[in-house]
């Protein structure tokens, strides 16, 4: 297993801080306090993004997805994607997936699904795509409709790293009917907090690559919008789940939303 890096922060433990989780280290704290001073709403944030990720899933298992593919897992937080998809499809089968050490040392926690559907775990990067699909078809079943979930993951991905490209590459090998889900965080409501943020995280070693409503609704190039298209993550399908307490107290600097592969 690879080790665990405690000289820099890392970003599924700075999430899991934000959180309140306990799987996390100094250095995670010390600069996620720095991102307080900056914004001391981004618990706040990392809530909403979380529970966005619950009502897509809880969504799209209503709307008869059976099969989920999640990049970027983070480290485990109940309710798991698993347990939402589950509590409405029992045999739904979930592949998860991070680059990080940490989430693998966690990765027990993701597997204990209902005896009916599969969990399963691959320690990837998400731009080693061809890894990634090779490992998700032993468990889903590609010539039947998957959901992708990215969810608070590309902003970690820059443009050279090929970002758009590699979404189209994933979902290019999943069938007709297939959804695309993206949470992200984005510069556009908050420039000059946004710009502090990523220069303290770039100065130790995090790349943040936020981006603009026009480059978030271009990962959506050819897919059909579900409603109400690109939102802040709070006001996607609010019904479908409670709100966080402050979500409405100021700005969320994120999109959400989910496509439909034709
Ligand atoms: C902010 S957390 C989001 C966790 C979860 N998706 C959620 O929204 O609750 C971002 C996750 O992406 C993972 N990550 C960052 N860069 C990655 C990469 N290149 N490949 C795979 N995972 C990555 C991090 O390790 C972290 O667990």
């Amino acid at each position: 297993m690879t080790a665990i890096d405690t000289s820099r922060p890392h970003p599924a433990r700075m999430y899991d801080w934000y959180l309140g989780g306990k799987d996390n280290y100094p250095v995670d704290e010390a600069m996620g306090q720095q991102m307080l001073a900056l914004d001391p709403r981004v618990p706040v944030m990392a809530r909403v993004n979380r529970a966005f990720m619950h009502r897509a899933t809880r969504w799209l298992a209503k709307n008869g997805v059976r099969q989920f593919l999640d990049i970027g897992t983070g480290i485990p937080t109940e309710p798991n994607l698993h347990q939402i998809a589950q509590s409405v499809v029992p045999d739904a089968r979930v592949v998860y997936c991070d680059n990080d050490p940490i989430v693998l040392a966690h990765a027990a926690a993701l597997l204990r699904g209902t005896e009916a559907g599969a969990t399963e775990y691959l320690q990837a990067d998400v731009r080693d795509t061809g890894a990634i699909l090779e490992g998700a078809r032993k468990i889903l079943d590609f010539s039947r409709p998957v959901a992708l979930s990215l969810v608070a993951l590309l902003h970690f991905v820059p443009d050279e790293d090929g970002a758009h490209e590699l979404v189209r590459r994933l979902l290019s090998e999943l069938p007709s009917g297939s959804y695309l889900v993206v949470s992200h965080a984005t510069a556009d409501f908050t420039p000059e907090e946004s710009k502090a943020a990523t220069e303290r995280l770039k100065a130790a070693g995090v790349t943040l690559a936020l981006r603009s409503r026009e480059e978030f609704t271009r990962f959506f190039d050819g897919l059909e919008p579900v409603e109400p298209g690109v939102e802040v993550p709070h006001h996607w399908h609010p019904e479908l789940g409670e709100p966080v307490p402050g979500q409405d107290d100021g700005v969320i600097p994120g999109y959400g939303a989910v496509g439909r592969k034709p």
